[in-house]
């Protein structure tokens, strides 16, 4: 376990703090880029979040919806177009600005086509809090709250040699890997997380990547779109698949994908292999069940929708929100402040426990029990 979700008891120290210097709780928040920004209760806070690409995004808006209005603000929520996501996004973003917003949370469609919007927010005396995925190239981000990225493929590369050890006998394994799409910040450190982990395999001949695809670059599924991965498992399938080498596992970066490579190896007539994915999609459970789809990751949406508004009310009431400085937050310009949650490995064997505080996922995997 790596960094703690430790805002709470940091807000207390803070009140704590000024209680003791006889301060009331002001308007003006000193930000850990140094920055002030002032958040009254009540105010417009602006999420704007990426197309619905993964069943996560769809969750956030309404888990943002109820968390800002519980915490007594306003909450004006939008979503990037599918069919042109950055200008939409970037859009959204300049008509909150004008609206009056005093904090904007994104969840970018591209982390590197922000930096106009962000830019403008922060000179509008805004704070801008990146959410889930990191904005690139500039300091006017406050802060990024996010799960451990990092560590989210460093769980699913251990997944993948669980799951092959468990289900495919003894080593070498062939094995192929895919990432998630090139504009998110996050794929890179989902895959660089993984390979972590199965690099030191690769080199010692555990593991044969037989197509030899082996870099982000070769391996990214653009957009995180399912189709593009299946076509994709389709032509490695024709390429080194046909005759007979058995292909014994697949890094997924999400369940999404997971289930498009899961369908191109089915249609292939290929033997079920080992897929790993990520975001507990309602969807992939049963599949977990059934033993179809190996793993996935728990990253709690609600949680981390509540992590970015326990943010804003901390800020709002003066106080300085405690973050941690995390290398792999980088954003090309500083090392973003973060509060960082932590994800949770999901297989057959902990789903039912792991699931405990949601009960659509917890039904979904008693059912497949
Ligand atoms: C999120 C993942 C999601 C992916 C595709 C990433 O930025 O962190 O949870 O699967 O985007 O939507």
């Amino acid at each position: 376990m790596r960094k703690k979700y430790i805002l709470g008891i940091a807000a207390v120290a803070a009140a704590t703090a000024l209680a003791l210097t006889g301060c009331s709780t002001g308007r003006t928040a000193s930000t850990s880029s140094g920055s002030t920004s002032s958040i009254p209760k009540g105010s417009l806070i602006g999420v704007a979040l990426p197309a619905k690409t993964s069943q996560n995004w769809v969750l956030a808006g309404q888990d943002f919806q109820n968390s800002i209005t519980k915490a007594g603000f306003k909450a004006d929520i939008q979503y990037a177009d599918n069919a042109s996501p950055v200008p939409s996004q970037q859009a959204e973003i300049n008509s909150m600005i004008t609206k009056g917003a005093k904090a904007i949370i994104i969840g970018a469609a591209d982390g590197s086509q922000l930096t106009t919007q962000v830019n403008a927010a922060k000179k509008a005396g805004i704070t801008v809090i990146a959410w889930d995925r990191n904005i690139l190239n500039t300091k006017n981000v406050g802060y990024y709250v996010a799960f451990n990225n990092f560590h989210v493929g460093q769980l699913q590369g251990q997944a993948l040699l669980d799951g092959l050890a468990k289900e495919k006998g003894s080593a070498p394994y062939n094995v192929e890997l895919f990432a998630g799409s090139p504009d998110d910040a996050n794929a890179p450190l989902f895959f660089n997380g993984a390979m972590s982990v199965l690099q030191p395999k690769i080199a010692d001949g555990t593991i044969k990547v037989v197509s030899g695809q082996t870099t982000f670059q070769k391996v990214a599924t653009q957009g995180w779109l399912a189709q593009n991965a299946q076509k994709r498992m389709t032509d490695l399938i024709t390429a080194n698949y046909s005759k007979g080498t058995k292909l014994d596992g697949v890094l997924s970066p999400n369940d999404t994908l997971g289930r498009a490579i899961l369908q191109a190896t089915k249609s292939a007539g290929l033997a079920n292999p080992v897929v790993t994915g990520q975001d507990s999609e309602t969807a992939s459970i049963p599949l977990i069940m059934n033993g179809t789809q190996y793993s996935t990751i728990y990253k709690d949406t609600t949680l981390e929708a509540q992590a970015a508004i326990d943010l804003v009310s901390t800020l709002s009431k003066g106080q300085t929100p405690k973050t941690v400085d995390d290398k792999n937050n980088y954003n090309g310009a500083y090392d973003v402040p973060s509060i960082e949650l932590d994800p949770v490995l999901v297989t057959k064997d902990n789903a039912v426990t792991a699931y405990a505080n949601n009960p659509t996922l917890e039904a979904l995997a008693k059912a497949g029990n």
